[in-house]
């Protein structure tokens, strides 16, 4: 077989291919992300692949239903869509000790107490710093087998004498390196060949597996966005390192829903798992304060309650500070300006701040109205009742718009004991008891409050 070596230059932020060296990346914008890479290609690949018989499939053909493993730790199945898929490869991603390598050991044992086998390949800790950990967070010696291997090789010959291994995980997929592939681990063309031979590998054995990946300071996983189109699953571990709990998210899904989210909690003895996590986002005292209101919403198929928090302060600025945490700020400003036009109430010239509490990420248009609310609630300085849940889009003339499943939001709040909902019209009779107070403009907010 002849054999060829290529040089080419990759960029590490978008895994763009170019021959020459620049300072900026012509795909993706990044400056200074070309790094020399150098691969090994056999010409006679292609040609050996072509040979092969090809096989076509009908779509009215009989398979099998997907099965699947349930982990037995209810959120993390949760987030999965159910459970683990046979022959499926998830990405885990998240900050430095966020707790990650927990999570999976901890997942790990339950399997194993469920009598499956499955290996856990570290190339970050040692044996000594694994088993510590176990046995920290009471996992005793169940069976488990770990290897700390990092090169593709090796962890191929590891696989290849563990026949019966339905589960394997890596930590991480940054620390193992291709041997025919010149540039160091965690480069693009190593993450990338690594996952492509692992993930071909699970496909063809039946086994599923779990890549841990580093995040870049801006949050991403490190590596070339394809890592993340290659798997089947991109879970994040999201929310506030400071806090006690921990939050993971589907990002993407191909086995069940994106954007569902898992809740757990930290402490000495691993991750818990929290079934009710609108606990967490409420708020502890009953005292009421101006600018904060309760939003009831939607985190994937799941109902969250969680509070809102505006201030507004005098700015001796030309341009006035916005700063917002778990929300976005275009849309801050847009409401804002709907505020003036449609309500006269100008904060245009103040500075604002805005918190969704708990350090969750909101992407839902359903939290203008809970916004609004408690912009207007912070610039007048009254406290909004703490009987009270909002939810529901605003448009650009004021207009409050309806937003997905509403009964799964009017039960949640329910539940928690509140005992009205401000939100859109609602035209169909839902069986919860919670009484529902209409607004077609955010107009009548300011009879409300
Ligand atoms: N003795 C302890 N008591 C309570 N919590 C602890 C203790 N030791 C570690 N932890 C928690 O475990 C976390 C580390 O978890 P873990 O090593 O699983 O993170 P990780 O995401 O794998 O990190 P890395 O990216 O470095 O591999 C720490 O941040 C800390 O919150
Ligand atoms: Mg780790
Ligand atoms: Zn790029």
């Amino acid at each position: 077989m002849s054999k060829k070596l290529i040089q080419q230059y990759v960029c590490q932020q978008c895994g763009g291919i170019h021959n020459k060296w620049n300072g900026k990346c012509f795909d993706c914008g990044a400056w200074n992300s070309l790094v020399q890479e150098v691969t090994e290609k056999s010409k006679s690949f292609l040609a050996k692949n072509a040979a092969n018989n090809l096989l076509v499939h009908e779509l009215d053909e009989n398979v099998s239903d997907v099965e699947r493993i349930s982990t037995t730790i209810c959120e993390f199945d949760r987030v999965l869509g159910g459970g683990l898929v046979e022959g499926g490869a998830i990405l885990l991603g998240g900050d430095p000790g966020i707790g990650k390598s927990t999570l999976v050991l901890q997942m790990l044992s339950r399997l194993c107490e469920q009598g499956r086998s499955v290996l856990y390949l570290s190339g970050e800790e040692s044996f000594q710093q694994i088993k510590l950990r176990a046995s920290r967070i009471g996992i005793s010696q169940n069976g488990i087998k770990i290897s700390c291997v990092t090169s593709l090789a090796e962890i191929k010959a590891t696989i290849a004498q563990l026949e019966d291994v339905k589960f394997i995980v890596i930590d991480s997929i940054q620390t193992i390196y291709d041997e025919h592939i010149e540039s160091s681990p965690g480069s693009v063309s190593q993450v990338k060949s690594c996952t492509f031979e692992l993930i071909r590998l699970a496909k063809q054995k039946g086994f599923t597996i779990l890549f841990i990946g580093h995040v870049t300071k801006e949050g991403a996983i490190a590596g070339p966005k394809v890592l993340e189109h290659m798997v089947d699953t991109v879970l994040y571990f999201e929310g506030d390192r400071g806090m006690q709990y921990r939050m993971i998210r589907a990002i993407k899904n191909r086995f069940g829903p994106a954007n569902e989210i898992a809740v757990f909690e930290m402490s000495d003895k691993g991750l818990n798992e929290v079934s009710n996590p609108s606990k967490y986002f409420l708020p502890t005292s009953s005292q009421q304060v101006s600018g904060s209101c309760i939003f009831a919403g939607i985190e994937g198929t799941r109902p969250l309650l969680l509070e809102v928090q505006a201030l507004c302060v005098p700015s001796y600025l030309p341009s006035p500070r916005r700063a917002v945490v778990g929300w976005d700020t275009n849309r801050l400003a847009m409401l804002i300006a709907v505020l003036n036009s449609r309500l006269n109430i100008n904060i245009l010239d103040k500075e604002v701040y805005l918190n969704m509490v708990g350090g969750l990420k909101v992407t839902e248009p359903a939290a203008d109205l809970a916004v609004v609310a408690s912009l207007i609630s912070a610039s007048k300085n009254i406290p909004i009742s703490n009987d009270y849940i909002f939810f529901g889009e605003v448009g650009l003339s004021g207009e409050v718009r309806s937003v997905s499943q509403t009964e799964a939001r009017l039960l949640e709040a329910e539940k928690l004991g509140f005992k009205y909902a401000v939100a859109p019209k609602i035209d169909k009779n839902f069986s919860c008891k919670i009484g529902v107070i209409a607004v077609n403009h955010i107009k009548d907010l300011l009879k409300i409050l």
